[in-house]
């Protein structure tokens, strides 16, 4: 598949993405000069991050499945999580270890928050999940591994990392847990995790028990992915300690599959480093045999933890991009640092590298940079020239090579995609997907006239390139970045305003923002059937089988939209930009904040930024609860809402230059 996918690509000029595909095919097919030989000098190619499967494959049914995995096999996938259905297989167990049904509906999240199940950063919270939901999971879990076997992939299946239900101490009552403490602004309702101690005999039982019901029912390939102290600090900071935790859940797995393999993700030594000095780090890469841990370098573009941990101390590790969070929109990258990430990985003294990786949170965003990302997997080294690589990625893209088009590529390689160092880890907070205060950071890596005027070269190219699909959506995704940088500096000049007590300069930029450009990209985003909030929760309810279940699931991926927990636990972390969440979440909200300064300094008494939380709280929590249906299907044509928009709103250097 990595073969055709090649062809396709450079010989035929062809492109494949999750926003579509652009396949057609030249005629008579472009000749092959003689045989070519290409050889990954990487074992592994790995795709998927826990946390994936919560933002963005939640609700899939088989198709979408397939066309993932199609996604995979072409761009050379050979190593993937494959998570499905695990709750269906812990829920077995538990039942016979004796906890009442009662008792585990209490434990398992709701499905769009299971990825903090699974790593025991959560519990409860969006659940119970229906017993609807087990079936359909085994479904496709068996579906998805056919798949994927028989395309060559090799799946990882999950295994016991040492969580445990409250209940297992009703039933065991001389069992030993530790309760960690909460995670992500939680309370202990739903967070804060009973632990097993690595001493206790109920970890080799339950670690076992998992795993044979697990490989009885889904067979294994023999990796198997666990994470115990995820983003959760440990009870305790002995190296001893560490060790015995981490090789209860290898020896748990080695009892049932002598061959085990763990996969683990690396990114609690980078989250938490202050906790994992090099004693506690080497506890953990030694209390597995060698060559027996493969460990993600999740955030190895940004953040590499081989390079200070001597190559996790002889443990295999995979280079692994995770470039986004949350599945959030905004256009970023940090291409320079990601093609020069793995070669450098490789070239490394004694390095243990066996792999690259794609890990992003959520997918569906800035397919420039998975496109790169995926042909490093089988290069020996960089891609010489970044502004010619994006110039043929556009034009297979497009189909068609369009002078226009490929200078606004260039420039946005240059600005959005050449993130580097500290400003990127403060990407995609733009105000535009915040809850308003007067503190909002504006500051960009890049020079926003870049993404302006490579907005007019796209409307400029736009004559020639209409008919690609892959065209449309670009420009739709570079107005939405345009609008999103307008949001800033309209922002900024609200807040200048009202700074200097300037009633009508406040209104003039506050109410551009909330009444005119807020109303505008909503319009634009409806338009293409990617950024639609009805198409995302039409599928949550379509995953259901009553009425009761589709609220549960639209609830479900409203919350995880916005305010993520019951409190705004998380607020705005997985935002997105979709059309119908602009226009009933986030533009309720800055209509409101416009309005409260306004009115303090009518009433000449200080903005409360408390007060103005509260009362947007209140905004914030009736979108999520509200049952209002939003359109599945695009409406308005593209082009023109993006050309109406430019007219109107482009900063006048942009808009006079064309
Ligand atoms: C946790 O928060 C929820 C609301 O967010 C509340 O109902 C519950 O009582 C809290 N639990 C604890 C233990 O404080
Ligand atoms: C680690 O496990 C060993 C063997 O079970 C035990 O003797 C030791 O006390 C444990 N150490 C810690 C710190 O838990
Ligand atoms: C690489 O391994 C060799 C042999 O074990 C060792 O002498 C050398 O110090 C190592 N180099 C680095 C940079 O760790
Ligand atoms: C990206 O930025 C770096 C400096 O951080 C610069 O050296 C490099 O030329 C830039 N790349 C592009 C394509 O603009
Ligand atoms: C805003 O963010 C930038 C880049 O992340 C940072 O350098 C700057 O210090 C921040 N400014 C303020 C006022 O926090
Ligand atoms: C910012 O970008 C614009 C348009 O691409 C360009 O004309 C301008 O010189 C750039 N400014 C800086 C400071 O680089
Ligand atoms: C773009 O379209 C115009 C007229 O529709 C045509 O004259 C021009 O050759 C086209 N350019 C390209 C690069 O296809």
């Amino acid at each position: 598949a990595a073969g055709l996918h090649r062809y396709l690509r450079d010989f035929c000029g062809c492109h494949v993405a999750w926003s579509g595909v652009q396949l057609r095919l030249p005629r008579p097919l472009p000749a092959v000069p003689g045989e070519l030989t290409e050889a990954s000098p990487y074992r592994y190619r790995y795709y998927q991050n826990v946390c994936t499967h919560s933002y963005s494959f939640v609700w899939w049914d088989w198709p979408r499945w397939e066309r993932e995995i199609d996604w995979m096999a072409l761009h050379g996938i050979n190593l993937a999580l494959a998570w499905g259905g695990q709750e269906a297989i812990w829920q077995r167990v538990y039942l016979a270890l004796g906890l009442t049904q009662a008792e585990i509906d209490e434990y398992f999240t709701g499905p769009a928050f299971l990825a903090w199940g699974r790593m025991g950063n959560l519990h409860s919270w969006g659940g119970p999940l229906p017993r609807a939901w087990h079936l359909k999971q085994l479904y496709l879990q068996h579906r998805v591994l056919d798949r994927m076997r028989a395309l060559g992939m090799t799946p990882v299946l999950p295994a016991f990392a040492g969580h445990v239900p409250k209940a297992i101490a009703r039933v065991f009552p001389q069992v030993s847990v530790t309760q960690l403490g909460s995670w992500g602004h939680f309370n202990c309702s739903y967070s804060c995790a009973f632990l097993l101690a690595p001493g206790d005999p109920l970890f080799p039982l339950i670690g076992s028990l998992f795993l044979r019901e697990l490989t009885r029912e889904f067979d294994t390939d023999h990796i198997y992915g666990a994470d115990t102290f995820n983003e959760m600090q440990p009870p305790s900071s002995d190296p001893a300690y560490l060790a015995n935790a981490t090789a209860a859940v290898f020896e748990a797995m080695a009892a049932v599959d002598p061959d085990a393999v763990w996969l683990l993700q690396g990114w609690l030594f980078q989250n938490q480093p202050e906790f994992w000095g090099p004693a506690q780090v080497g506890a953990v890469l030694g209390a597995v045999p060698q060559g027996r841990l493969l460990v993600l370098d999740l955030f190895a573009e940004s953040q590499p933890v081989y390079a200070r941990t001597a190559s996790f101390r002889g443990q295999p590790f995979i280079w692994c991009m995770l470039h986004n969070f949350g599945g959030n929109h905004g256009l970023f990258g940090a291409l320079e640092a990601v093609n020069q990430g793995p070669a450098a990985a490789r070239l490394f003294p004694n390095s243990t590298m066996v792999g690259t990786g794609i890990a992003p949170e959520g997918i569906g965003q800035n397919e420039v940079v998975y496109a790169l990302m995926a042909e490093l997997g089988w290069r020996k080294d960089p891609v010489p020239d970044l502004s010619a690589w994006v110039g043929r990625f556009a034009e297979r893209r497009y189909g068609a090579a369009q002078p226009d088009a490929a200078a606004a590529w260039r420039l946005l390689l240059r600005s959005v995609y050449n993130c580097s160092g500290e400003a990127c880890r403060g990407h995609n907070r733009s105000p535009l997907v915040r809850r308003p205060s007067l503190q909002m950071n504006t500051t960009v890596w890049y020079n926003r006239s870049d993404v302006f005027e490579a907005w007019r070269l796209l409307l400029k190219a736009s004559p020639n390139l209409t008919a690609s699909p892959a065209f449309r959506y670009d420009l739709l995704d570079v107005t939405r970045q345009a609008l999103q940088e307008l949001v800033s500096l309209y922002y900024e000049e609200a807040r200048a305003a009202y700074l200097q007590q300037e009633l009508v300069g406040l209104l003039r930029a506050g109410g551009l923002l909330a009444y005119e450009l807020l109303p505008a990209l909503d319009e634009v985003l409806a338009s293409d059937r990617h950024f639609l909030l009805g198409s995302w929760l039409a599928q949550a309810r379509a995953a259901a089988v009553s009425e009761a279940q589709a609220d549960l699931y639209e609830l479900n991926s409203r919350y995880q939209l916005t305010l993520w927990g019951p409190e705004g636990n998380i607020l705005d972390y997985a935002n997105k930009q979709l059309a119908g969440l602009v226009a009933h979440y986030y533009a309720p909200r800055w209509r409101l904040f416009v309005e409260s300064l306004a009115d303090s300094l009518a009433r000449a008494a200080p903005f409360q930024q408390r007060r103005f939380n509260r009362d947007v709280f209140r905004l914030e929590q009736a979108f999520v609860l509200s049952s209002r249906r939003y359109r599945s299907q695009p409406q308005g044509d593209t082009v023109d809402l993006a050309r109406r928009v430019f007219l109107k709103f482009a900063p006048p250097r942009a808009a006079g230059a064309s």
